[in-house]
C-alpha cells in the first residue's frame, strides 16, 4: 500500500498558563492516533506550537514586569518539558509569535483582501479611560442587568445564566483599573463570514467532521453567520495588520495560521530526500492529509473560520477535524480545592505518564461527549489491565524459556489462539484510524483475558514437573510470548515506552504494524525483568494533595473543626471584614436617566451616607422612607455616572418585582453592627 503522508496538530495552548490534564488529554490523544500512522508505515508529521498573542498575555507580562516575549519563552520552554515528560511525540513545537507566523497571517489576510472579503466597520465599544484601551467582554464587571447578581463579566452572568451585552450591565467597572468604561468608537476590520454560508454548509457534512459535530455546526449555520471581527486597537500584543496602523490582528486570526507557520519551521530544518515541501501539504489540490485535534470549545474556530479563510486565500482545508469532550473528575469540572485541577508537571513528579495514557485512551471515543476521570477507577483499570492482564502473560511465561530453554522459543506457534490474536489487526487498526481508542483497548484486554486463559489452562507450571512434558511448556510458554508480543504492537501507539522495555525482553528491532504478520519462531530471548511497576493508590493521593490550593486567606487552626476547603466557603476571619450596619432610609428618589437604580440618602448614626441602589423595579421610593435596612458599610466608593455610591444595601431575590429588601426591625439603631 502506498505511504500516506499525513500532518497532524493539537490545538496551541494559550502562552500564559501551565498545562494540565484537560491540555494533555488532548496530546494523548493526537500523540496515539500519530503514532498509530507511524507504526502503520504512513508519514506522520506532529506540529503544535504555543499561542502567545492577545490582551490576557500582555497584561499578564504586565502584572509580572517582564516583556511579553520573555513570557513567552518562559512558559514555551515549560509546555515543551511537560509534552516530553507525557511521551508527547511533536516533531516540531514552535511560537504563534514567530516570523513564519507573521509571514503566513499576512499572505492570508492580503489574498483574503484581494479577493473581496476584508470588510471594515466602525464599532462602539466599552474603553478603559484610564488605562487607555479597549476592553473586551471579559475585562468588564458589573452587576447583571437581570438578577443583579454583582461582578458579572460583560457578556453573561455566572448566577442567572443571562447574556447581555457588556453596555447593559449596571454599575459596569474595567477590571484592569477599576475605571468606569466609556462607549467610544473605532474602525475594525471583518472577515465576511456571511458569504460562505453555502460553502460551509457543504464542507462541515463532507466527512471532515464527526456528524455530532456536523449537527452542532448546523445549528449555527442555520442561524445564519456573522462577519467575523478580526482586528483589536492598540495597544495589543500580537501582529499588526499590514498597512494600517494600531491595528493588530485578533489573536484567533493567527493562531490557526500557526499551525502552518509551525510545520514551514519544521521544513526548514529537514534536508535530504524524504523532507517535507510545505506547499506538496498545503496546496489546493493536495492529496496530503491534514488533521486537526481539538476540543469542542473551539470547533467553530476551526470548522467555520478556519476552511471558510483558507479556501479564498488559495491553500488547502483540513481533511478531518477531530473534537473531544472535556475532562470531569468524578463527574465535576475539575478543581482547585478538591485537587482535581492537575497540572501536568505535578503529575510527572509522583506518577508514571503512561498510566494514564492508558487511562486516557480508555475513555477516549471519537465524539464529544465529555469524558470522566475517576481516580479510583483509574488505578484499578491500570493494575488489572496492564499489570494484571498484558504484562503478567509475559511474567508467567518468560521464566520457563529463559531458564528451561536457554531463551529460546519454539519455532512456531500450535495453538491457534496465536493467529487469532494476529488476525485482529485490521480490526484494531481502523478502530485506531476511527479514534475509537476505549473500542481498541476493551478488544486488546479481551483477547489478554484469552491468552491469560490459555496459559491456565495449559498450567505450564505443573508440566515442568513431568519430564516428558518439556517440549509442551516450551510450545505453551512461546505461544504465551508470541500472545504477548501481538498484544505489545497494538498497545504501541499508547504506551511507547512500555513497549521499547517489551523490545529489549523480546529481544526484537522496534515493533512495526506489520510485524503482526509474522509470529517469533526459533528466537532467542533476553533475560525478562519486571517491566512495569503497579500504580499505587497512595501515590494518586500524594498527587490529590499536591494539586489541593486552600484558598489563601484560610489559616489552618488547631481548635478548628477539619473540614475540607473547598471554594464555596470563605472563613470567618474572611466575614468579619465586612462591616454591616443598621442603616435607616432618610430619603429615596428616582435618578434621573437611571432606568434600575434609586438613590437612598441613609443615617448610619455618625454620619449620612448616598447610595445607589437597583431596586426601582421592585419599589417605589416613598415606601422605603423610614425603613431600616443592611448596609455594607466599608465596601469602597464607586464612582458612578451619577455620582458616587458609598455602600450597598442588602437584599434578596431573583429580579424584577421580586426583590426583598432586608430590613431590620425598628427597634434597632442606626449605625448598629449587624452580627
Ligand atoms: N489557544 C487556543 C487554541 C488555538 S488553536 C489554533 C486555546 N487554548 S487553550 O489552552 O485554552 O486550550 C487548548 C486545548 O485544550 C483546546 O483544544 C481545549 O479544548 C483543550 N482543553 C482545555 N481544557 C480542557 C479540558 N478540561 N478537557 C479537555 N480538553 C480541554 O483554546
Ligand atoms: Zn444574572
Amino acid at each position: 500500500m502506498e505511504k500516506r503522508k499525513i500532518l497532524v496538530t493539537s490545538a496551541l495552548p494559550n502562552a500564559n498558563g501551565s498545562i494540565h490534564l484537560g491540555h494533555m488529554l488532548e496530546h494523548v490523544q493526537t500523540d496515539i492516533w500519530a503514532r498509530f500512522q507511524r507504526l502503520r508505515g504512513n508519514q506522520c508529521i506532529y506540529v503544535c506550537a504555543d499561542d502567545t498573542h492577545g490582551t490576557a498575555i500582555m497584561l499578564k507580562a504586565e502584572e509580572l514586569g517582564v516583556t511579553p516575549e520573555t513570557l513567552i519563552a518562559d512558559i514555551k520552554r515549560e509546555h515543551e518539558q511537560d509534552f516530553q515528560g507525557f511521551l508527547v511525540s511533536h516533531d516540531n513545537y514552535h511560537s504563534t509569535h514567530s516570523d513564519e507566523n507573521q509571514h503566513y497571517s499576512s499572505l492570508i489576510y492580503n489574498r483574503l483582501k484581494a479577493a473581496g472579503q476584508i470588510k471594515t466597520r466602525s464599532v462602539n465599544q466599552l474603553y478603559d479611560p484610564e488605562k487607555n484601551m479597549f476592553l473586551a467582554d471579559r475585562f468588564i464587571v458589573g452587576t447583571c442587568p437581570k438578577c443583579k447578581t454583582p461582578d458579572q463579566y460583560g457578556d453573561n452572568c455566572e448566577a442567572c445564566g443571562a447574556t447581555y451585552d457588556a453596555t447593559d450591565l449596571i454599575d459596569p467597572a474595567s477590571k484592569i483599573s477599576g475605571a468606569t468604561p466609556v462607549l467610544k468608537e473605532s474602525t475594525h476590520f471583518f472577515f465576511a463570514l456571511s458569504n460562505f454560508t453555502d460553502f460551509l454548509s457543504e464542507w462541515t457534512r463532507s466527512g471532515t467532521l464527526h456528524p455530532q459535530v456536523a449537527n452542532k455546526l448546523a445549528e449555527w449555520l442555520d442561524a445564519g453567520l456573522q462577519d467575523w471581527d478580526i482586528s483589536r486597537d492598540a495597544p495589543y500584543f500580537g501582529f499588526e495588520i499590514p498597512g494600517e496602523s494600531g491595528k493588530y490582528f485578533y489573536v484567533w486570526l493567527d493562531a490557526p495560521i500557526g499551525y502552518m507557520a509551525s510545520f514551514q519551521h519544521y521544513c526548514d530544518q529537514q534536508s535530504g530526500d524524504d523532507a517535507p515541501v510545505f506547499d506538496d501539504y498545503w496546496k489546493t489540490d493536495s492529496t496530503y492529509e491534514v488533521h486537526h485535534f481539538i476540543g469542542k470549545d473551539i470547533i467553530n474556530f476551526h470548522a467555520l473560520f478556519w476552511p471558510a479563510m483558507l479556501s479564498k486565500a488559495d491553500f488547502r482545508t483540513p481533511t478531518r477535524v477531530h473534537a473531544h469532550g472535556f475532562i470531569t473528575v468524578d463527574g465535576q469540572k475539575m478543581s482547585k480545592s478538591r485537587g482535581t485541577f492537575i497540572n501536568a508537571k505535578t503529575y510527572l513528579e509522583f506518577l508514571d505518564p503512561e498510566y494514564l495514557r492508558y487511562y486516557f485512551a480508555t475513555k477516549l471515543g471519537n465524539g464529544i461527549d465529555d469524558l470522566d476521570i475517576n481516580l479510583e477507577d483509574f488505578v484499578t483499570k491500570v493494575n488489572s489491565d496492564l499489570v494484571g492482564k498484558v504484562v503478567n502473560i509475559a511474567s508467567r511465561c518468560a521464566g520457563f524459556i529463559n531458564k528451561q530453554f536457554d531463551g529460546e522459543l519454539a519455532s512456531e506457534p500450535t495453538t491457534g489462539l496465536v493467529e487469532e490474536i494476529l488476525n485482529e489487526r485490521d480490526n484494531i487498526a481502523q478502530l485506531y484510524e476511527q479514534d475509537e481508542f476505549s473500542k481498541a483497548m476493551r478488544q486488546i484486554m479481551a483477547m489478554a483475558d484469552k491468552a491469560n486463559q490459555y496459559i491456565a489452562e495449559h498450567q505450564p507450571w505443573a508440566m515442568i514437573k513431568d519430564p516428558n512434558k518439556r517440549t509442551e511448556v516450551q510450545q505453551v510458554c512461546s505461544d504465551g510470548i508470541n500472545m504477548f508480543r501481538a498484544l505489545m504492537i497494538y498497545l504501541k501507539p499508547v504506551l511507547p515506552s512500555l513497549a521499547s522495555r517489551a523490545e529489549h525482553f523480546l529481544n526484537v528491532s522496534p515493533l512495526v504494524w506489520d510485524d503482526l504478520a509474522t509470529p517469533l519462531g526459533s528466537h532467542k530471548l533476553n533475560k525478562f525483568k519486571p517491566i512495569l511497576a503497579r500504580l499505587e493508590s497512595k501515590d494518586v493521593a500524594k498527587l490529590v494533595e499536591a494539586s489541593t490550593q486552600s484558598t489563601p486567606e484560610q489559616k489552618p487552626k488547631v481548635s478548628e473543626p477539619k473540614t475540607e476547603p473547598t471554594e464555596q466557603y470563605i472563613s470567618i476571619d474572611d466575614f468579619s471584614k465586612i462591616d454591616l450596619r443598621v442603616a435607616k432610609v432618610i430619603n429615596a428618589e428616582h435618578v434621573e436617566g437611571a432606568d434600575k437604580l434609586l438613590q437612598l440618602t441613609l443615617d448610619i448614626g455618625d454620619e449620612k451616607r448616598n447610595v445607589f441602589s437597583g431596586i426601582k423595579s421592585a419599589y417605589q421610593p416613598e415606601s422605603l422612607i423610614g425603613k431600616h435596612v443592611v448596609l455594607v458599610a466599608n465596601l469602597a466608593p464607586r464612582k458612578m455616572k451619577f455620582g458616587v455610591s458609598e455602600g450597598m444595601v442588602l437584599a434578596a431575590g431573583p429580579g424584577g418585582s421580586d426583590i426583598f429588601l432586608v430590613e431590620a426591625d425598628n427597634g434597632a439603631q442606626p449605625g448598629m453592627a449587624v452580627t
